[in-house]
């Protein structure tokens, strides 16, 4: 094992805001678990020195195990709280789970880069998994989701980021590991473009065209903001960092919500929050107008865990 303290993390956790991405949701063939190990660390690998590589157009990415295929990887040690993704039906609120054995997320300022590594990172892999799913993403006008709301205001900064996002010494193996959560979130747009723009933003929580949150008093129960902001038990903020972008076409479009961690329990609770509510059972209104279509929980390890094991 590698000089954990040490441990380099996937560029692609923390890496601020790009203009486009690609992820690829990916199934492990049954029985090659002793080829998959070495071609995951290769792939990690190749996607940290692309960084190098293509950083005038600010490539990064990382590769994330599954929480049902962890141990046919690495059945010696699994990262404490990794656990499969905690579906939730609350009447007409559904946040299921699909859960895939790999996700990579790569991601750039020039799509043409991403394209040929999409494509690269599937030859790495060629008889041993299949592509099960894949989507697109793009920065949408000033970072807005398709609702018109510019999302990601409030996510960790500089430093914070990582200490939001990394594994410290709590689980000093997976130091420079993080939680991953994936939903595919898809928008009625037609019904919420319908709604008057004070109702939306009543609904986020904040403005919409110069994106100030309302004052405490003013945001409803309901409001997106409202249901994600919460504090622990010892009074402090339950954070992550949010990683997604706007996806998809005409025909289906809406945003790959991707929360990073340090933990799995923080993404957990503001889910519960949104979809089951507060005890008088004000839920996230926002949730009235998307359908979450896919739930996974992944854990993307340190390249050096990767490599050592690989
Ligand atoms: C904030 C959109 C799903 C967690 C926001 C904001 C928008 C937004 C517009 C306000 C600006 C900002 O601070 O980024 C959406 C959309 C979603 C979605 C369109 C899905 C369709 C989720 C989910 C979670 C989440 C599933 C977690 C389980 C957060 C958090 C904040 C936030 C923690 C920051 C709250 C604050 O500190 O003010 N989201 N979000 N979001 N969202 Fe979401």
């Amino acid at each position: 094992m590698g000089n954990q303290a040490t441990s380099r993390e996937q560029l692609g956790i923390c890496a601020e805001g790009n203009l486009h991405s690609i992820y690829l949701m990916l199934n492990a063939n049954e029985g090659v678990e002793a080829q998959v190990r070495p071609c995951v660390a290769n792939v990690a690998q190749y996607l940290y020195e692309l960084a190098d590589k293509y950083a005038d157009s600010a490539f990064n990415g990382f590769i994330a195990i599954g929480a049902n295929y962890w141990d046919n990887l690495y059945c010696d040690a699994r990262p404490t709280q990794l656990k499969p993704f905690p579906a939730i039906h609350e009447g007409s609120r559904e946040a299921p789970a699909l859960e895939y054995d790999l996700f990579v997320q790569i991601r750039s300022d020039r799509f043409d880069i991403l394209h040929l590594v999409a494509n690269e990172v599937c030859q790495m892999f060629e008889g041993l998994v299949e592509l099960v799913d894949e989507e697109r993403g793009f920065r949408f006008m000033d970072s807005r989701d398709l609702t018109g709301f510019v999302d990601g205001t409030e996510n960790p900064k500089g430093r914070q980021r990582q200490e939001v996002a990394l594994l410290g010494e709590q689980d000093p193996l997976f130091h420079g590991g993080s939680y991953v959560h994936v939903q595919k979130f898809v928008h009625d747009l037609s019904k919420w473009h319908r709604l008057p723009q004070k109702k939306q933003e009543d609904v986020i929580g904040r403005t919409k065209l110069d994106n100030i949150e309302y004052e405490s008093k003013d945001k409803p129960l309901y409001s997106h903001i409202k249901r994600v902001n919460l504090k622990d038990e010892q009074g402090n903020s339950r954070e992550i960092l949010r990683q997604s972008m706007p996806f998809g076409s005409v025909k289906e479009q809406g945003l790959m919500f991707i929360s990073v961690c340090e933990n799995s329990i923080n993404f957990e609770k503001m889910l519960e929050s949104m979809m089951v509510g507060d005890k008088d059972g004000n839920h996230d209104h926002l949730m009235h107008f998307t359908q979450a279509i896919t739930g996974s929980a992944f854990f993307a390890p340190s390249l050096d865990f990767m490599i050592d094991q690989g």
